[in-house]
Parts: structure tokens; C-alpha cells; sequence
């Protein structure tokens, strides 16, 4: 399980409730994300004016930036109560059908890693997210017959890390396809210091500023920072998050300045001083530093690459000159990598 402070993924020690009091619920709350916010807004505004299900949408982007958030926002937006699941939680065909027969007018079926969906499962999924209609096959042998039950219509909010993962029949079948990005700093900024404001601990604006910047653009990890933070303010200092005391706390926890931990600079510097410098496969990295593959796909690679830090090229992962620098090693690219600046 990946324990680090900084890690995007959700942890058992993440506080779930506290996690559901600082989850903004309406599209006016939530900061940053325009793109998805302004273009979310038209469909669900289109969509109630004609007093219709809304299309069904596609969230992807890295983990931590918000898809189950916004999922939940669709569902508030929209007046309507959501049922939650997940691709690997419907294992069989017959566990989808029983929950798409339960489906109401409008409603929201949420499902989180639909990359995860078994092909069986798929194939009952297609024609209830395109015709509202689920078929079953009733009899054995030469008496089988299908029939087909008309579903009322209703909204699949559908959430994935792994876009490429998705089959192209089942992309095929979302209306609307928003990638969720990172956030900037004034973005995150923002959202700390209205987490602040919720959990009653005082903030100089600072002291948010320095936890966003280790916050690696992802609200996740941010919040989990301010936490940390907190608790040091309270034990170390008089409660109040400055600059100071924010800086002294994320150093403690080996944060560093970029929002960067031991595992990426490891990852890092594996690449530049193992290989060169790159290009090298992901596979040749995680087995390096024995990590899993997905790891280092899903929590460090992102990042990394949103700072240009790393880059993917055909034949595999390069380090780039700013990765260098942020480590502290002289840049000689290797005759592979000329521009690559
Ligand atoms: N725009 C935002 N403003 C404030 N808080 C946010 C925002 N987006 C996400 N959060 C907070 O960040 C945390 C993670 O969000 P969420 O669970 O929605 O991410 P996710 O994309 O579904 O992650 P995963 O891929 O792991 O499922 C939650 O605590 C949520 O409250
Ligand atoms: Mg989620």
C-alpha cells in the first residue's frame, strides 16, 4: 500500500468523513477546474430545461484531482440521488442488471474505475447506456429466447485513471468526455484555505501558499499536506500556519519544495544516474527501484511530467534538464537526447 504523505490515492488513515465535510457540493463552490465547471454547467442546465436525464459523462485525469467530487456534484446539480459502484465491485453480468433495474427517471449511477468493468459486465452496460434496455436470454438450448426490459432514462457518470484503458465501445457510449486536470497553485491555494476555514485552524495566506506548492497540483494531496501541517502548528508553534511554520513542517515530513518525495527523486535520479539519463522503459525504472510498475505509472510519472520534469518519448522515459537542476546534478544529455532542454 503507498504510505506516502504526498501520495494521490486515497489512504486508510485519510480521514473519510472529514473528507466528505470539505468536499465542495455545487458547481459554484468548486474551485478551480473552469473547463470542466463552465462545460458542465451548460449540460446539466440544457438537460433540466428539458427537463430531461442528463447525457451520460466521462471523467478521467489522475487520481485525487476530484471525479468522485464532481460525480456527486452532477448528481446535486441535477436534483437527483446517485447510486455509487465501481468496475471491480460488479462482478458478475446479473449484479449490473439488478442494479440498472433499479434505476429510476434521472438518476445518477456512478462508476468508479469503469476501466475495471469485466467484458460480460460491459456487454449488458452498452445497450442500457445507449437504448435504455436491458436484454436477457430466458431458456436453455432451442428454447431460449431473449426479451428485452425497457429501463427508464438515467445518467452514467462514469470515473477513470486510465483513460487508454477504457474499451472504445464503452467511450463510445459518453456523451460528454472531461479530462480533469492538475490544479495551479492559486487554485489550491484557495481550496486550502477554505479547508482552513472548515476545520477552524488559522492560516496565514503564506502559509497556504507554501502548502500548495507541495501540494502537487492535486487537491488530495494538498488537504492530506494541511493536515500534517496543522498538527505540527499545534505541537511545535501557537496553532496558526505561517509561512514559517508550514515550511519547517513539510521539511519534517521530506516534502520538498516542488511537493517532490524520497520516491520521486528516486525515481529521478535512477534515470539519471543508472541509465544515463534516458531514454528508459518504465518497466527497467520500477524494477531499479522495486517499485510496482502501476505506481510509479499512477502517482509519479503524472506529476513529474506536469512539472516537465520527465518525458515519454517512444523509447521510453527521459529526464529532463530541469530534473537535473532540481537535484542538483550538471545536465550533460547523452547523444540520444540533444533537445530535450
Ligand atoms: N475543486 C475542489 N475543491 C476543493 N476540494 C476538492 C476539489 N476537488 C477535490 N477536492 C477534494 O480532494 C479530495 C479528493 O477528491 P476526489 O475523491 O473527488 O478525487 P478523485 O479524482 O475521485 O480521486 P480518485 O481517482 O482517487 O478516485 C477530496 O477530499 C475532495 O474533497
Ligand atoms: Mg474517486
Amino acid at each position: 500500500m503507498d504510505k506516502r504523505v504526498v501520495s494521490p490515492r486515497q489512504q486508510e488513515t485519510d480521514d473519510v468523513s472529514l473528507d466528505r465535510t470539505l468536499r465542495p457540493r455545487r458547481l459554484r463552490d468548486l474551485i478551480g477546474q473552469e473547463r470542466v465547471r463552465e462545460n458542465l454547467s451548460i449540460l446539466i442546465e440544457a438537460a433540466r430545461k428539458r427537463g430531461e436525464a442528463l447525457d451520460h459523462v466521462l471523467l478521467y485525469g489522475p487520481p485525487g484531482l476530484g471525479k468522485t467530487t464532481l460525480a456527486h456534484i452532477i448528481a446535486n446539480e441535477m436534483e437527483v440521488p446517485i447510486r455509487v459502484t465501481s468496475g471491480p465491485a460488479i462482478e458478475r453480468a446479473g449484479d449490473l442488471a439488478a442494479i440498472l433495474s433499479n434505476m429510476r427517471a434521472g438518476e445518477v449511477l456512478f462508476i468508479d474505475e469503469v476501466h475495471r468493468l469485466g467484458r460480460a459486465v460491459e456487454e449488458i452496460l452498452y445497450p442500457a447506456m445507449e437504448d435504455f434496455a436491458l436484454d436477457f436470454v430466458i431458456g436453455k438450448g432451442p428454447s431460449a429466447r431473449s426479451i428485452r426490459l425497457q429501463l427508464p432514462h438515467f445518467t452514467v457518470v462514469g470515473a477513470t485513471t486510465r483513460l487508454a484503458l477504457l474499451t472504445a465501445p464503452l467511450r463510445a457510449r459518453f456523451g460528454a468526455v472531461f479530462r480533469v486536470d492538475f490544479y495551479d497553485r492559486r487554485a489550491l491555494a484557495a481550496i486550502v484555505e477554505r479547508a482552513a476555514r472548515v476545520l477552524q485552524v488559522e492560516v496565514e495566506p503564506d502559509g497556504a501558499e507554501e502548502i500548495a506548492r507541495r501540494g502537487r497540483g492535486t487537491p488530495r494531496v494538498a488537504l492530506r499536506l494541511l493536515r500534517r501541517v496543522r498538527d505540527f502548528a499545534q505541537v511545535r508553534a501557537d496553532g496558526r500556519i505561517t509561512a514559517d511554520v508550514a515550511r519547517r513542517a513539510l521539511e519534517l515530513l521530506d516534502v520538498d519544495e516542488r511537493g517532490l518525495d524520497d520516491l520521486d527523486r528516486r525515481v529521478l535520479r535512477t534515470i539519471i544516474e543508472k541509465f544515463g539519463g534516458g531514454p528508459v522503459g518504465l518497466e527497467t525504472i520500477a524494477a531499479a527501484i522495486s517499485e510496482e510498475p502501476d505506481t510509479i505509472m499512477d502517482v509519479v510519472e503524472p506529476y513529474l511530467l506536469q512539472l516537465g520534469f520527465l518525458d515519454r518519448t517512444p523509447r521510453g522515459r527521459v529526464a529532463t534538464a530541469g530534473a537535473y537542476e532540481h537535484l542538483g546534478i550538471p545536465y550533460q544529455p547523452t547523444a540520444e537526447q540533444p533537445a530535450l532542454l
